[in-house]
């Protein structure tokens, strides 16, 4: 099993879409039963919370299951049950690297995966309001990822 767990500051709007947007591209694969998506925030501000709305019905307009989410907060243990550690943008990826070291194969932003994107971070909708943005990246940096995911372990 791969473990992926995806990083931004809320856990509420950019590593919930992740998440979710990677099981679903994982099951179209047909890789559900290899690949497993999670998220956390370095903040914890939204603990125990759902999704944002605008995080939610941008993925429900793709089709996209949204159940079953609570928002938390990353914890000390996460590196060791994790494989990949994605972020959204560079203070999280900060933040990441402040708890659990260096580790550029494993602890790396999204938008690494898409040079070609232009963008170096996903930009965050709490304050651009631009969930469809979100979801483009999402959706462009998750097929990288699985593209990664498959070439280093063999999928
Ligand atoms: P996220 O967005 O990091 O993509 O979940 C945010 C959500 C909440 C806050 C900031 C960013 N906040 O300050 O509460």
């Amino acid at each position: 099993m791969t473990r992926v767990l995806f990083v931004c500051l809320g856990n509420i709007c950019r590593s919930p879409m992740a998440e979710y947007v990677l099981r679903r591209l994982a099951a179209e694969r047909g890789l559900s039963d290899k690949i497993r998506a999670a998220s956390a925030g370095t903040s914890g501000f939204h603990d125990g919370e759902d999704m944002h709305r605008g995080t939610k019905t941008v993925l429900q307009r793709h089709g996209i299951d949204t159940g079953g989410f609570t928002s938390r907060k990353i914890e000390a243990t996460d590196k060791q049950h994790y494989d990949y550690i994605v972020a959204m943008d560079d203070a999280n990826l900060a933040e990441l690297e402040r708890l659990f070291g260096r580790h550029p194969d494993k602890l790396f932003k999204l938008t690494d995966l898409i040079p070609e994107s232009g963008y170096s971070h996903v930009p965050d909708p709490w304050y651009t309001g631009d969930f469809d943005e979100t979801y483009a990246l999402a959706a462009a940096g998750c097929a990288a990822l699985l593209d990664k995911i498959a070439a280093e372990k063999g999928l």
